[in-house]
């Protein structure tokens, strides 16, 4: 699983120029219709023993003394080097063991959302490199004599999973994993084992959720396996394990701005793939009001999953001609559950056949003729759909290809596609394991986009920034280059990197003005006012830096 697709096989574009509506995402004021209010609500501080609240208002429990720790022998631990980009809360302390230990919760019996917080650290002395252990859950009830006890079949979470080796493979600072889970009984226990293929193993956890969340994910009729006929169901029998949760076309959704269910949604930006990377669309903010469906709860997503989007752009001849692609590194040898959520936000786009477009999953028809009016009648009405898709081939990853193409074959007005938002669920096999290898880590990669931080893996959740890698030793790159209206001369002013990052607000995405060939154009303010745009190179894009600064000092000339 990859927290930021370093894209192979990399894009060798034309000279295509594709338009971008400078969208105003970051000053929509979203209203959050009715948020989810759970039953359930615990955030569990390991290795703390005081209150603290975290950087997104929420106040997480210490497990020291608390009643959810099983007694077991095990220890708690600062880490000791403490990346200022990983908050410190819950992250900065630990409960480690070399043997088992386990938590109960106590809890109404219902769907829950749980989620598992990992930094890998020196803790305690232990290297990181020995943190490897397997993760279960136990959700059942034994009714024949109404006790609790671990049935052999409960939900295999994580096995021989190393904390290093994924932080590291996946470049990520931290690592985050959600777990749908239903309980049928009144407790859900999570148990820590270390590995017993090494005697220096330990295992060890930094922070555990525990929301009770409303049924918005499972689906007793069964879901049509995309390109096959059986029907996959999502049931209680399942626990889907969210990998990723993408605002398409719209910014970072931190727990506190999702619907009560403290879901991290993340900007689409890394995962797309080849040249057509469309432009993003944004609901007109004097009518910015989404209207939710009857039927449809408004905390399936927040409105500002569904007041911003992605569509392929003003260039029918373009857009026939290619797709609008993104890809997902997943486990293989799982189904996947893929929700695509939708809303049509251009006021043009308000009676069918206007734009129609096909989706295609694991490069197999998903859906074709989709006509978002057709489903919901009106503009800025939201509808979701779901997907499942099997990924099979060479382990311990592949590439999940999501593409939208518009469907020429229905004569719609626009050639064009749209998407508003996506999950991605990993489902747990007939063995009711969702464990896949730990992921290998690549060769060097010099594609490195030092100014951002990104999206880590599984559900997009924790940030990274290349540079933060543990081993540290991604090569920063700066081509970014500039070429000011008012400094039409041969005296070339050159900028540093920190003042272009603040012309362009750290490369805000808002600020777009296009993608050519070789990089994306941003409209920045220099110096009291100046306006430019600033080009940042793509090593992506095949080209160096000495002929990106050859192009750039040319348009300086001009
Ligand atoms: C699934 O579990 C939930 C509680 O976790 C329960 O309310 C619901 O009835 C169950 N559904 C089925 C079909 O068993
Ligand atoms: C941790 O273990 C790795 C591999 O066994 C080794 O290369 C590294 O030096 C160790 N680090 C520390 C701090 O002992
Ligand atoms: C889907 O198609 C792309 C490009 O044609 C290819 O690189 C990729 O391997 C295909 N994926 C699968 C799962 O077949
Ligand atoms: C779009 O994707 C589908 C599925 O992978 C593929 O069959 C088709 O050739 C692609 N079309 C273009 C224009 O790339
Ligand atoms: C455990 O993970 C390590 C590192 O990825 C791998 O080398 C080893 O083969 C795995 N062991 C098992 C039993 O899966």
């Amino acid at each position: 699983m990859d927290c930021f697709k370093y894209m192979k096989n990399a894009n060798r574009c034309s000279s295509v120029f594709v338009l971008i509506f400078i969208s105003l995402a970051s000053s929509i004021h979203v209203i959050f219709s009715a948020n989810y209010i759970p039953s359930e609500q615990i955030f569990l501080n390991c290795g703390e023993s005081l209150i603290l609240n975290d950087t997104d208002t929420r106040s997480w429990t210490p497990d020291v003394g608390s009643k959810f720790l099983l007694s077991a022998k095990s220890s708690i631990s600062k880490a000791i080097t403490q990346d200022p980009l990983v908050p410190k809360v819950p992250y900065m302390t630990a409960r480690l063991s070399q043997s088992e230990f386990s938590y109960r919760f106590p809890v109404v019996p219902g769907r829950m959302l749980v989620r598992l917080h990992f930094y890998s650290n020196l803790y305690n002395g232990h290297n990181a490199t020995n943190a490897i252990f397997s993760v279960s859950a136990y959700n059942r009830l034994n009714t024949t004599n109404n006790r609790f006890f671990y049935l052999p079949g409960s939900f295999t979470l994580l096995r021989n999973f190393s904390t290093s080796q994924t932080t590291y493979a996946l470049n990520c600072a931290y690592i985050v994993r959600e777990y749908l889970i239903a309980v049928d009984g009144e407790t859900l226990t999570i148990k820590f084992t270390p590995s017993t293929n090494s005697s220096n193993a330990y295992a060890f956890v930094n922070g555990i959720e525990v929301i009770s969340m409303p049924n918005i994910y499972y689906n007793d009729n069964g879901l049509k396996l995309v390109g096959q006929d059986s029907l996959i169901f999502v049931d209680n029998t399942t626990a889907p394990e969210s990998v990723y949760r993408i605002n398409v076309g719209g910014n970072d959704i931190s727990p506190s701005g999702d619907t009560g269910l403290f879901r991290s949604w993340y900007n689409d930006q890394p995962y797309l793939y080849g040249e057509t990377v469309g432009v993003t669309v944004t609901a007109d903010p004097s009518k910015t009001i989404i209207s939710y469906p009857k039927g449809m709860p408004t905390y399936v997503a927040p409105e500002n999953v569904y007041s911003t989007a992605r569509s392929m752009g003003l260039n029918p001849q373009i857009n026939k001609n290619s797709n609008l692609t993104w890809i997902f590194s997943v486990d293989v040898g799982f189904y996947y559950l893929v929700r695509l959520h939708f809303c049509e936000v251009r006021a043009a786009i308000n009676q069918i056949n206007r734009r129609r477009f096909n989706i295609f999953l694991g490069n197999e028809t998903a859906e074709s003729g989709v006509d978002v009016i057709r489903w919901t009648k009106y503009n800025r009405v939201p509808v979701y759909k779901d997907y499942v898709v099997i990924v099979g081939g060479e382990g311990p990853q592949q590439d999940l290809w999501l593409a939208l193409h518009p469907n020429l074959s229905e004569q719609p007005q626009y050639y064009d596609a749209i998407l508003n938002g996506i999950e991605i669920f990993k489902l747990s096999d007939t063995d009711d394991n969702l464990a896949g290898a730990n992921p290998i880590p690549g060769p060097k990669q010099d594609v490195v986009d030092s100014s951002k931080t990104l999206p880590s893996s599984h559900a997009g959740m924790g940030k990274t920034s290349p540079s933060d890698g543990p081993a540290g030793q991604l090569p920063k790159t700066n081509t970014t280059g500039i070429y000011a209206s008012s400094l039409l001369s041969n005296l070339c002013r050159h900028f540093s990197f920190p003042e272009i990052k603040a012309a362009t607000k750290n490369f805000d995405e808002t600020l777009l003005l296009g993608v050519g060939g070789f990089g994306k154009v941003y409209g920045g303010e220099i110096e009291g006012g100046t306006k430019v745009a600033i080009k940042r190179g793509n090593p992506l894009n095949g080209q160096g830096v000495h002929e990106f600064q050859t192009e750039i000092d040319l348009l300086s000339k001009l």
